[in-house]
């Protein structure tokens, strides 16, 4: 018996060299990753391989039901791979140790945590960190997120999210970079490129790209709901972030809930491995959503044993809580149900994510617990957060340049969002120190000194209906609290306020946890209680800036219709107020540009700018004509759309000027502008370019954004902007999934937002 099994341990380490030596090793460190790693997995058992796949939730964090009763027994067994929701660096050094001196074979952990927009420091929403479209912005707050976790002994983050989404009754909107699949793809990599660095320093940590894929399409934006599209629209506007983050070298990719044409993505073998590893050439390893390998049962696809058969064999390395692995492998691999290729091939993965990681080196590299002092929440990070909150703000309106205001008189700041430190980060901040955000008062404080003088008034609560607030704000938000007066007494007091003010702010919208993961709506309106507020406030008669918190596009046509100037703040994270307070008096000019449309009510969703024209498209200018593709209610029209935002000063763009009218392949044109600024304030521009292919062997959209470029101007200076064309920008996926351009007339359109361009063409030969 014993000789035997022996006998088998032999035969599978012979098997693992050879079939790590007859992939050739890029370089002699791969090599020697691939012995250290064949040389380990040869001294395991398969109850200790299966045990690297699993990754428990200990219970710090609340993201879901965690499992962490007989954790520690599990370690020692070698009954885990990786530990997630635990929270401190001493509480992780102490779980590391068990793992490396107590378990028989000492292979580290991986510690992760969903770190995604900031740790301690916290940085804007993605959705409001994606409308700076600045990509070192973005880049830097990833590195700032990543030293901050791994001083806090966090090796792995579950970000980016690159989810493409065009519905904001999904509350994950939030989480994600908007509707676009190519301002999404530059996101991706640059958050990929912040978060790993070279992998080597102790605070560069893994990646994890999620969710794969598709996961923001669900249908009616019902979080975890069906989704359902063409493998010609997977390929264009829903994969390329994913494969953007995984050409950026991205360590690892999160399997997401939702089905993709009919299978759960976590048991997808078309996903896992046919796309992911086979033509993307993805090296790291997948892991499961959470308990998304138990959900397939819901979804149908049989039992326990078999759907955990299913992932294994699809592609998936990690199982995120649901013990699926851990619980039924064995039997499966007895029965023949999955093959020890698929369990090695998983194992291995795991064990090089830890090996790049320099655990096998030195398993506490992230668990220096005087780096935390120095490093997390320091003056340094909470500056950059504040350039960047700043940065990610959107102008909507501004009519007479209400803005900037002047620091005198006396100011009016009322709404629920005026004085509330756990509502300034928004979604997905579970590291965030909830009573140390910057409010809007103490921000307009810190700006004003005695310069002004600031009164303020709630005016209302998030929602009328107490119950149904508590359903909104939930789990992250410890230290909010309710306002026990009625609607009438707060409007009356706050309108009181507003009368003797000479400007009143506004601060309303959405609280932190009305976006985010399950937290999809039918209603994208700033809550009935506070529109009543900012009617009576309108009835004053006083100048109102409207400083809108939001997770999602919301429908703001009455606001549009009646508020002079609206300034979109999102989630701005801990330096909210101060940042808030940089834009309002005019230190820093609004440059944000929006990443998803604005729709003028929620039926007109999903509306994104790269939609197809139709065989009855809408006459330019015209807002109805019968059996023409429209509504009889309202126009087609966003109310705000993709690109948009406005600035103190004003910009002018010249005609768009092209180098040549034809474009030969392998050759490259130029397509430029004089973009001048005209105003009075010094500022900064996002030059947009986009194409349209106007004849395709499918159909192509009226318009594909391809490059922009972020233009810093002094008040009166002017620039020459170009953007170079080469086929590869003209390429698509056909309807064989090929990625070609085809000769023909192109459109290049040049402007400050989608609508607003000026339009050349061109032929490709
Ligand atoms: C979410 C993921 C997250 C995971 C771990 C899931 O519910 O969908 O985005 O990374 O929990 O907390």
């Amino acid at each position: 018996m014993k000789k035997a099994k022996i006998l088998v341990v032999f035969l599978t380490s012979l098997a693992l060299n050879i079939s790590a030596q007859t992939k050739k090793p890029a370089s002699p460190e791969e090599a020697k990753m691939n012995t250290f790693i064949s040389n380990l997995m040869a001294k395991m058992t398969i109850y200790e391989k299966i045990g690297q796949l699993n990754l428990p939730s200990s219970g710090d964090i609340t993201t879901g039901q965690a499992n962490s009763s007989d954790i520690g027994k599990k370690i020692k067994d070698g009954q885990v791979g990786g530990l997630f929701n635990i929270k401190g660096v001493d509480k992780i050094k102490s779980v590391q140790k068990v793992a490396v001196e107590e378990s028989r074979l000492k292979i580290p952990l991986l510690f992760g945590m969903d770190v995604i927009h900031g740790y301690n420091t916290v940085f804007p929403i993605p959705l409001g960190m994606s409308a700076t479209w600045n990509m070192t912005a973005v880049e830097k707050s990833a590195r700032v997120a990543a030293i901050e976790a791994s001083a806090s002994g966090i090796n792995w983050t579950f970000s980016p999210m690159v989810d493409i989404s065009r519905d904001p009754r999904w509350g994950r909107i939030s989480e994600g970079s908007g509707e676009d699949a190519y301002l999404g793809s530059k996101i991706a990599a640059a958050m990929v490129k912040g978060y790993q660095g070279k992998l080597q320093a102790n605070n560069e940590i893994l990646a994890c790209v999620k969710h794969y894929a598709l996961y923001g399409a669900a249908e009616a934006g019902r979080d975890y709901n069906t989704t359902d599209m063409s493998k010609v629209r997977m390929y264009n506007e829903y994969f390329p972030p994913y494969k953007a983050a995984v050409d950026a070298g991205a360590a690892s990719i999160m399997a997401s809930f939702n089905e993709v044409d009919g299978i759960p993505a976590t048991g997808s073998k078309w996903l896992m491995t046919d796309v992911l590893r086979n033509q993307w050439g993805f090296k790291g390893f997948v892991v499961t959503d959470y308990t998304g390998i138990p959900e397939m049962i819901a979804h149908g696809m049989g039992d326990l044993q078999t759907v955990s058969a299913l992932a294994m064999n699809a592609g998936i390395d990690m199982d995120m809580v649901g013990e699926g692995f851990l619980g039924t492998l064995k039997k499966s691999l007895a029965e023949k149900k999955v093959s020890i290729n698929e369990i090695n091939r998983a194992c291995r993965l795991i064990l090089q994510a830890k090996y790049k990681l320099g655990l096998f080196t030195d398993p506490y590299k992230f668990c220096d617990p005087t780096r935390a002092e120095k490093e997390v929440f320091n003056a340094e990070n909470r500056q950059i957060a504040r350039e960047i909150s700043a940065e990610s703000f959107v102008l909507l309106k501004n009519s007479n340049n209400l803005l900037p205001l002047k620091k005198t008189g006396t100011i009016g700041l009322i709404g629920p969002l005026a004085d509330n430190t756990a509502n300034m980060y928004g979604t997905w901040s579970v590291a965030a120190l909830f009573d140390q955000s910057v409010t809007v008062l103490q921000g307009l404080k810190n700006a004003l000194g005695n310069d002004a003088k600031i009164l303020t008034a709630r005016g209302s609560n998030f929602l009328a209906d107490s119950l149904a607030e508590h359903r909104y704000i939930n789990v992250h938000n410890p230290t909010y609290k309710r306002d026990p007066r009625s609607e009438e007494e707060m409007i009356k007091e706050a309108v009181r306020v507003a009368e003797k003010s000479d400007v009143v702010i506004a601060t309303m919208g959405e609280g932190s946890e009305f976006t985010g993961e399950a937290s999809s709506v039918t209603d994208i309106q700033i809550p009935e209680t506070q529109k009543n507020l900012l009617k009576a406030l309108v009835k004053t008669g006083k100048p109102i800036v409207l400083v809108l918190f939001t997770g999602r596009p919301l429908a703001l046509k009455w606001e549009q219709e009646n508020i002079p100037a609206i300034l979109n703040v999102w989630f701005p994270g801990s330096e909210a107020g101060n940042s808030i307070a940089d834009a309002l008096f005019g230190k820093v000019n609004p440059s944000g540009k929006l990443s998803a449309t604005f729709p003028q009510n929620v039926g007109q969703v999903p509306l994104y700018y790269a939609h197809k024209n139709t065989g009855r498209p809408l006459a330019e200018g015209k807002w109805f004509e019968k059996f023409r593709s429209n509504y009889l209610d309202v126009s087609n029209d966003p109310l705000y759309p993709f690109g948009f935002g406005l600035s103190y000063t004003t910009f002018n763009y010249s005609d768009v000027k092209l180098s040549a009218n034809t474009l030969t392949k392998g050759k490259s044109i130029t397509a430029s502008v004089t973009l001048s600024n005209t105003g009075k304030y010094d500022g900064k521009e996002v030059v947009q370019l986009y194409i349209r292919d106007l004849v395709g062997s499918i159909t192509r959209p009226v318009k594909e954004l391809k490059g922009f470029q972020k233009v810093n101007l002094k008040a009166g200076e002017s620039k020459t902007i170009s953007f170079n064309i080469s086929e590869n920008d003209l390429k698509f996926y056909n309807s064989d999934l090929k990625f070609v351009a085809e000769p023909g007339e192109f459109q290049v359109f040049i402007g400050t937002n989608s609508r607003d361009v000026k339009a050349a063409s061109f032929t490709l030969k």
